[in-house]
């Protein structure tokens, strides 16, 4: 029988800048819409990679004051090429992305800019018609906005987070 390789591969060097945001981040957010009351929330990002050219993307969120849990998301964000990422998430409120995201600067201060993404949407889900996303690292922390086009409102910010990374081992069930 041949024994599980448990250490970690490295990250694979065409992930580029993008390395740097292996890891779990957590941090205070604040949501809003034409449509509805603003709102806070605590969220957490984990990217993790097996040592191909992609990234594991998994997000969390919860109500700031309740703790209840709010949006989940999961996916991938796969390897820049041309200074191209390319990011796929399914939402539990049956919405799926595909969505280009355009890479700039290095692992010290890393912008990836989002095109509008076109949606993919099971029959029940709410009409969004596109999203825009925004990841910005700097000086250590990741700074991550939304824009989404939904009843008329066009290409219009619904959410903004600041998030610091933090060790796995403090991981919560609530995002405390
Ligand atoms: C791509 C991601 C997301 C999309 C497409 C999305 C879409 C929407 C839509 C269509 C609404 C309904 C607005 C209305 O009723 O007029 C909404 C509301 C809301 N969203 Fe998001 N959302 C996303 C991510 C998030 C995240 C990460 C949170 C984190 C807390 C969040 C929290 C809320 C809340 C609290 C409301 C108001 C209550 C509700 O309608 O459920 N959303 N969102």
């Amino acid at each position: 029988m041949t024994a599980a390789v448990t250490s970690e591969p490295p990250v694979h060097p065409a992930l580029g800048p993008l390395g740097a945001l292996v890891g779990t981040w957590r941090g205070d957010g604040e949501g809003a819409y034409p449509t509805i009351e603003r709102f806070r929330y605590v969220e957490e990002l984990t990217f993790t990679h097996d040592g191909r050219p992609v990234l594991a993307y998994r997000q969390r969120t919860w109500d700031a004051d309740s703790g209840a849990p709010l949006h989940a998301e999961s996916g991938f964000l796969r390897g820049p090429a041309d200074g191209r990422a390319e990011l796929v998430v399914a939402q539990p409120t049956g919405l799926v992305e595909a969505a280009v995201l355009h890479v700039s600067g290095g692992a010290d201060d890393l912008v990836l800019a989002g095109e509008r993404a076109t949606l993919t949407r099971t029959p029940g889900a709410r009409p969004v018609e596109d999203v825009r996303r925004r990841f910005a690292l700097h000086a250590g922390a990741l700074h991550v906005d939304l824009w989404m086009t939904f009843a008329g409102h066009v290409d219009t910010h619904h959410l903004h987070a600041t998030l610091l990374p933090i060790d796995p081992e403090e991981r919560g069930t609530d995002g405390r």
